[in-house]
Order: C-alpha cells, then structure tokens, then sequence
C-alpha cells in the first residue's frame, strides 16, 4: 500500500542526535542541537524552574486551555518581548497566542502570511537554521533569500542586506533573528539595526523577528530584545516568535509565544482571533504545563530576577567555553585563524569547517555537529575541551 512512499531524509539538526546515539564510543560529543549543558556534559534544569515546578504542583486541574493560550503567560511574554512599559501593549495593539514553541510560532506566523499577506514572499536570511525554510514551504508561502553572512570577514554582510531590503517588493516580509543569530553567531549591532529599520519602513516591508535565544546573547534579556525595541520606536508593525526552549530550559515542553502588532485593538482582536482560527485545526490549543511554569517565574520577582542570574550564567559558561576552544586551537599551533569562536555571540560557533571535515569529526573521532559545520557550543566543556581542540585542529591541518 505504502510503497511509493520514499524514505524523507534525515533532519540536518535532530539527525545528527539520531546518528551520535546509535555511536558506541563511550567518548563520544554530541555538538549538534543547540541545547544547554552544563559542565559536566548533563542537560541543566533551571532552579527557577524547579522551584516553579515545586509551586505549581497539585495546583491545578488538567482541563484543555483556550485556543490562545494562558492568558497571564500570554501578558508576560509580550512584556519581555517588547519592554514592560511597551506603548503597543498599552494601547492594546498586540495580538497574540501561546504557541508550541520557536517552530510552533514561526508555523503559525507562515499560515497567517499566507492567508492575509497574499503573494507577499518570505525573505530568509543566508544562511539560517534549517527549519525555517521547511516551515514556510509547507505553508506555501514563496520564499526569497536576502544576504546576511560575509565568509570571507566570518561577519555581517550589511551593504548586502541593505541592497536586497531595497530591491524586495513593496510588503516583503522579512524573517529576522532577533539576537544570537543561528547558525552563524553574527548580530547587527545596534546602529546598523537602526539602518535596517529605517531601510525596511522605507521599503514598506514587514519584519518577523524569530526570538529563540532571548538572554543568550548577552545575559540579558532587555538588551537581546533591543533590535525590536528600535523597530518598535520607528513604528514598525511587525511580528514576533518567542520560545522558552533555550533561556529557561523549557525544550520538552513546546511553550512559546507568537504575537502581531497591529495599527489599533480593533485591528488586534481580529488578527487574534485569526491566530485561534489558524491554530484550532492544526492542534486545538496549547499544552499546560510549561505556560503556568513560564507565568509563575515572569508574574514573581523574586523567582524573575533569579531566572535572570540564570540565563546570565549559561550565557557566561558559554562565553567561557568560547575562549577555551581558541585558546586550545591557537596552544596547538592551528594555522586557521579562530578570532570568531570569540567573536560570534550566542550557542553556536559557526567554524567554517567543510561538511567533509565535519564527517571526519564523526566517523574519527566520535565528535558530531551539523555539517554546516556548526558548534553548539552549549555542548562544550572543561572536560571535553581538549579532545575537540585535537580533533578539529586534525581535521583542519594539512
Ligand atoms: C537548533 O538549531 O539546534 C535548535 O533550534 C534546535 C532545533 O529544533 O533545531
């Protein structure tokens, strides 16, 4: 029955998982997903999450949440996106519903361009996380790509990314990392997002920024939300995914937040209740538990300001290991410049290794990664620094 059915290929991300568990080496690395470990290689639940955890226990039923979502974890995400004193909040011009996550948000965002932004085209930064490109094909939005990553500096491509803003249709939507950019670790800085809001109000674009890594920047969640504050000042309308996989730990848990700013709350009620419209097919309504563990620690200040010392000190382990690795590659005599390992923000470390030396990394040495030759850094750590120093200056040498 099923036979013309072809194998899909393996997920470029989750399939690197997939091939380090089936390895047997008891050395193995696994520097694939992007996801936080601690210094002994162990995934890290958060204290402000245990303590969370410990709070909600017990105090709830198990009943179906609205289509939208919690309603105070929806209130919460939009302050730490947009700023607590947020104007658009105020004025009640946010719409917005409690997604499934970064990928459940960006789902969502696509359908809704699709169905209200007609042949508008997704503009995709090169390169971008994998994920993003499958999302808005099977939403059959049609996607166009703007330049971003310079190879050749390991930095920003900014006259590139002004030249396709510019040459985009009028009502392009633009996908933008808000910070920590992934793969590649490069952020505009301030300045030149104020460039490319004005570049972007000047081509009557609209931008979706895609949060997954608010915190994970610089250890600080208003100053990773600073490229929206600037676009919010110049009176964009735009549009937000937000997910509390990586700053809190929330991986398993699929909770995240997809909101809209619009022109007033007329305007946001109905593009709110296109959002539920959208998501009720698709899955019904939003799972419970990570929603009350997310409102719990936003809604108390004593738990909020230590989830922030939290995020601030994954973010600092991260920076820690950054400077590890150069220094060991540099230690080894590796003729390969690795100012970038430094330079680059957030959990990845984009080498510039080929895809051929990144298998070289697997099939020799057990170490595995994406073969964008991306690092998730996250996966680094005093221990298993030196063995990938030695590895990575193997396969790069000669
Ligand atoms: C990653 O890029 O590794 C993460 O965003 C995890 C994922 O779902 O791909």
């Amino acid at each position: 029955r099923f036979s013309h059915v072809p194998e899909a290929p393996r997920d470029p991300i989750l399939g690197v998982t997939e091939k380090f568990i089936a390895d047997k080496n008891p050395l193995k690395i696994n520097l694939g997903v992007g996801a936080y470990r601690d210094d002994d290689g162990r995934p890290f639940v958060l204290p402000s999450v245990r303590e969370a955890e410990r709070r909600v226990t017990g105090s709830h039923f198990m009943e179906y949440l609205p289509i939208g979502g919690l309603k105070d974890f929806n209130i919460e995400s939009v302050k730490l996106a947009f700023g607590d004193h947020a104007e658009v909040i105020k004025h009640g011009q946010v719409a917005v519903v409690q997604s499934l996550s970064g990928t459940g948000s960006c789902r969502l965002m696509a359908e809704f361009q699709a169905r209200f932004m007609p042949n508008s085209k997704i503009y995709i930064p090169v390169p971008t996380w994998s994920n993003h490109h499958n999302i808005w094909k099977d939403a059959r939005v049609e996607q166009a790509s703007y330049r971003y990553y310079l190879p050749q500096t390991r930095g920003l491509d900014m006259d590139g990314f002004l030249e396709d803003i510019k040459n985009a249709p009028r009502g392009s939507v633009f996908m933008l990392h808000a910070c920590a950019h992934n793969p590649t670790g490069v952020d505009p800085s301030l300045d030149q997002w104020k460039v490319i809001s004005k570049a972007m109000l000047e081509g009557g674009h609209f931008p979706f920024f895609d949060m997954a890594y608010q915190g994970f920047a610089s250890g600080d969640c208003d100053a990773d939300a600073a490229a929206i504050r600037i676009f919010l000042a110049d009176g964009h309308r735009l549009g937000c995914s937000q997910s509390y996989a990586k700053n809190m730990g929330l991986y398993g848990q699929r909770v995240g937040a997809f909101s809209i700013v619009c022109d007033n709350p007329k305007e946001a009620v109905a593009v709110e209740s296109q959002m539920k419209a959208i998501a009720r097919p698709m899955y019904s309504n939003p799972p419970l538990h990570g929603a009350l563990l997310v409102s719990k620690i936003l809604q108390d200040k004593g738990l909020k300001s230590m989830w922030f010392t939290e995020v601030k000190g994954m973010a600092d382990r991260i920076m820690l290991v950054r400077a590890l690795l150069r220094q060991k590659l540099e230690g080894l005599g590796s003729q390969w410049q690795w100012n970038h390992v430094t330079d680059q923000i957030g959990m990845f470390a984009y080498t510039g290794m080929t895809p051929e030396m990144v298998d070289r990394l697997a099939s020799e040495y057990s170490i595995y990664m994406t073969r964008n030759g991306r690092i998730s850094m996250a996966g680094v750590n005093t221990k298993n620094v030196d063995a990938l120093a030695v590895a990575m200056h193997a396969v790069t040498s000669g």
